[in-house]
């Protein structure tokens, strides 16, 4: 699996200042109300910088975020509220005698398991760590639209007072295997004296069907409860790129 998010983390938060956290958490929120009204805790699986790891905590929840990237996990740190714990690990392996209500996996975390054997770790390990009747509340890339939409090249440029970031993300298809390769190229512009910063990542990103994600959560002992277009709630389509599922611990 390569290793992403290391120098990129410290641009992450600007690259998606305008990313509504608060409204996705509202939106996890009434996810968890229907589906296990009284749920306390919370395991995060790729909690990147805590965003919404901190505003669940506000609204009462214990969390425990893991992450991969250290890089990501000392920015989360920064910021902690006290009833969250951000720890360094990945979800493929992490085993805990901890037990949780809800596992959430937010911002196409589950895309980046590209193989089966790391998918299916991941979702039987959740299995062992989940109360009974837990939930897992994941989004994901969707196969449908990324065959409808084909992904392209994509510039994105944001700046604070002191640095213009642009990322320039070129995608490699692989159809034979779900994945599309993302290759950023991140410049960060200093923008007192103008000297620039050049970044290479690759995130090897899968796409999923409703049968695939069935079959994984029939093999690791989830039924899938429910999925819909992330935060919009409509029904996924050749339109929708990230679809949220719902699925419970039988
Ligand atoms: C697009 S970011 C999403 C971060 C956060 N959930 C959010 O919504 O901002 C994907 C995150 O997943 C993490 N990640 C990817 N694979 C992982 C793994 N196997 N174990 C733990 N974290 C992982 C990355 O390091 C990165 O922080």
């Amino acid at each position: 699996m390569s290793q992403n998010f290391k120098l990129y983390s410290q641009y992450y938060d600007l690259l998606y200042k305008h990313k509504d956290y608060k409204a996705e958490t509202d939106y996890l929120l009434e996810l968890i109300q229907n589906y296990l009204p009284g749920a306390k805790n919370i395991i995060e699986l790729g909690s990147g910088t805590g965003k919404h790891a901190n505003l669940l905590a506000e609204k009462g929840f214990q969390i425990l975020g893991l992450e991969r990237s250290p890089e990501m996990v000392e920015i989360a740190n920064q910021t902690k509220k006290d009833n969250v714990t951000f720890q360094v690990a990945d979800i493929a392996v992490f085993k805990t005698d901890q037990s949780f209500d809800v596992a959430l996996s937010l911002f196409h975390v589950i895309s980046y398991l590209t193989d089966n054997q790391s998918l299916i770790n991941t979702f039987s390990h959740a299995n062992s760590y989940l109360n009974k009747n837990g939930l897992l509340i994941f989004d994901v890339w969707h196969s449908p639209a990324v065959h409808a939409q084909v992904p392209e090249k994509r510039t994105k440029i944001l700046k604070d007072e002191k640095i213009e970031v642009s990322r320039y993300a070129e995608p490699i298809i692989d159809s034979e295997r779900n994945i599309v390769e993302v290759n950023y190229t991140i410049e960060v512009k200093n923008l007192n004296n103008e000297q620039t910063l050049t970044i290479n990542e690759k995130h090897p990103m899968r796409h999923f069907t409703k049968p695939e994600i069935e079959l994984l959560a029939y093999a690791t002992g989830f039924e899938v409860l429910h999925n819909e277009e992330f935060l919009t709630g409509a029904n996924p389509s050749g339109n929708t790129w990230g679809v949220c599922y719902v699925l419970r611990k039988k």
